[in-house]
């Protein structure tokens, strides 16, 4: 996959802030820091693209990637994170829930999880919603580069436990630093669009 010109259309809180056209979006699910920003510029070979920060709770807004005028990316902001007010959190998790319960643009929701952790709770929260929302249900295994190869299997089967998951081709691990296994993430987002 071939990405030339990637943008940063929209950043939004409310539905009339959004887009207002039916390019198809994949949206970036999961915990603060667990890095969803850092993957969308991996994705799109920038470095600063979508802020980052190694402090938890840097995405606060529904951020909308244009790429190419092909389909978006979207950034939502992290659960999880416990140092913020409980009417802070509530404020996320009502922007996330709003962008995924009424966005019809809304093609597939990857859940993004730190290879190194067990899934939390929430994470499972989440990728039950997805899975009956009928999306596919792949997930995202990040910051591969700091686990050593022979623990590999051991942290995937951890995921894939802890999540339901059967199918293991469903967990992507990867390493926004080495950008291993980028290909299988361009041929998901490629399958995904052309089914559209
Ligand atoms: P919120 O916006 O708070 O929800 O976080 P996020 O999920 O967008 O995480 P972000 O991309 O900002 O990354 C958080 C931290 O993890 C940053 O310090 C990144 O550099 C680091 N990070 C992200 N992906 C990787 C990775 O694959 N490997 C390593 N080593 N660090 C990573
Ligand atoms: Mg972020």
């Amino acid at each position: 996959m071939k990405i030339n010109n990637p943008e940063l259309e929209k950043i939004a809180v409310k539905p009339e802030q959004y887009p207002q056209n039916n390019l198809s979006e994949i949206a970036l699910a999961g915990r603060s820091n667990v890095g969803k920003s850092s993957l969308i510029n991996s994705l799109v070979n920038r470095k600063n693209l979508a802020r980052t920060s190694s402090k938890p709770g840097k995405t606060r807004t529904v951020n909308f990637y244009n790429i190419d005028d092909k389909f978006r990316l979207v950034d939502l902001p992290g659960y999880g994170y416990a140092a913020v007010s409980k009417s802070e959190k509530d404020k996320w998790a009502e922007t996330i829930e709003t962008y995924l319960s009424v966005r019809e643009n809304l093609r597939e929701v990857v859940l993004l999880v730190d290879i190194r952790h067990e899934p939390s709770e929430q994470d499972l929260m989440m990728y039950n919603w997805i899975l009956d929302m009928g999306f596919s249900g792949y997930v995202i295994a990040t910051k591969l580069d700091k686990i050593g190869k022979s623990r590999l299997q051991q942290h995937i089967k951890a995921v894939a436990t802890k999540l339901g998951i059967e199918d293991r081709k469903k967990i992507i691990y990867y390493s926004s630093e080495t950008k291993e296994n980028r290909d299988y993430i361009y041929k998901f987002i490629e399958n995904t669009i052309l089914n559209y």
